[in-house]
């Protein structure tokens, strides 16, 4: 059954992808974002934009809609641990708005981004939703504590909720890709490198207890992602709150993303070690059980290549 939904943040990196996969499903999608870090050219043609800020959400939510995915948030790590306020401000202060925006329009149904930071550094991989919660970082703390909120919602008002915590989100969807600046993540720096527009990657610390002693991360290509946000929403039940981690259960290195650039653009890609970075758990691998099992969510595209050549081919049409 097609429906209506109202995406915040759908004009950045994840939203901009989800919108398109809910459009192509037959959905109306609104996108709600204020362009901080998003660009209005990636909102697709297809969905209603407002260039607007989700504390202003109760402006424009009412009870045609039926439900909301909820992507808008500040999220460098390095910056919340400068800038905490903002984070609290934000990703707190923002989505208490939304959640009472949602209250008063009785739209009941919510899919959040949540995130693998609200783990911090996890005491077994892979990590299951049981796991203790001690973020190390103001990012991870706030969207931990909408989290927290969320299952007050649920309880209280009969809010329909999925968290879905992302591990390592990368690739593209045709034109949807990632723009972060500054950029953060591993795979578009490494692109950028092989593009010439950077010297060289930093590789920080080889001496992690891993295989080849440079950090693991679970990298989980957007498209996958985004379906099971089209499935966390059919998932959702009044007064439930569920937690998932969305990741592939696969682990892969620093220096095995290096090398998958290397082999899938045919560029050199030259790195320099540096020393280790504070608060860099040596190993973050997703249990997925839970999505399988609950949402019927299978991740398709695993395999580190395609992920990387999706990513490529983003880049590369972005520099053209
Ligand atoms: N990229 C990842 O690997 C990853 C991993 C875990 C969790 N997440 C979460 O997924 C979500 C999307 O991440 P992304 O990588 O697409 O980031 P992004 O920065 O590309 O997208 C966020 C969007 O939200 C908008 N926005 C921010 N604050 C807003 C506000 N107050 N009102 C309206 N719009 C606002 C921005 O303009 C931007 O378009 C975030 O909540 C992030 O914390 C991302």
């Amino acid at each position: 059954m097609s429906g209506k939904y109202l995406v915040t943040g759908g004009a950045g990196y994840i939203g901009s992808v989800v919108a398109q996969h809910l459009l192509e499903a037959g959905h109306e999608v609104t996108v709600l974002d204020n362009l901080t870090t998003g660009f209005r050219e990636s909102v697709p043609a297809g969905a209603v934009f407002i260039e607007g800020d989700i504390r202003d959400a109760a402006k424009w939510l009412d009870s045609a809609y039926d439900g909301v995915l909820h992507f808008a948030a500040s999220s460098q790590v390095g910056e919340s641990v400068v800038k905490p306020e903002k984070y609290w401000e934000n990703n707190v202060g923002g989505t208490t708005a939304l959640l009472g925006a949602m209250r008063e329009a009785r739209v009941r149904k919510l899919v959040f981004s949540s995130t693998a930071a609200t783990y911090g550094e996890p005491k077994q991989v892979p990590i299951v939703e049981s796991a203790e919660t001690s973020p190390t970082n103001p990012y991870g703390a706030s969207k931990l504590a909408v989290d927290h909120m969320i299952t007050g919602e649920a309880a209280a008002h009969g809010l329909g909720a999925v968290s879905l915590r992302y591990f390592n989100v990368a690739g593209a969807y045709g034109p949807y890709g990632e723009r972060h600046d500054p950029e953060s993540h591993l795979i578009p720096l490494v692109l950028q490198v092989a593009q010439g527009r950077r010297d060289a990657i930093s590789v920080y610390g080889d001496d992690y207890p891993t295989p080849d002693g440079t950090c693991v991360r679970d990298y989980i290509h957007v498209a996958d992602l985004a379906e099971a946000h089209l499935l966390a929403l059919r998932a959702a039940r009044p007064g439930e709150h569920l937690i998932c981690n969305l990741g592939n259960g696969n682990g892969f290195s620093v220096r095995e993303v290096i090398e998958t650039v290397r082999r899938v653009t045919g560029h050199p890609v030259p790195e320099v070690l540096a020393p280790r970075r504070g608060g860099d758990p040596a190993t973050l691998v997703a249990s997925a059980a839970t999505a399988r099992e609950t949402l019927g969510w299978t991740p398709s595209r695993t395999d580190l290549a395609a992920i990387v050549a999706d990513a490529w081919e983003f880049a590369r049409q972005r520099g053209n």
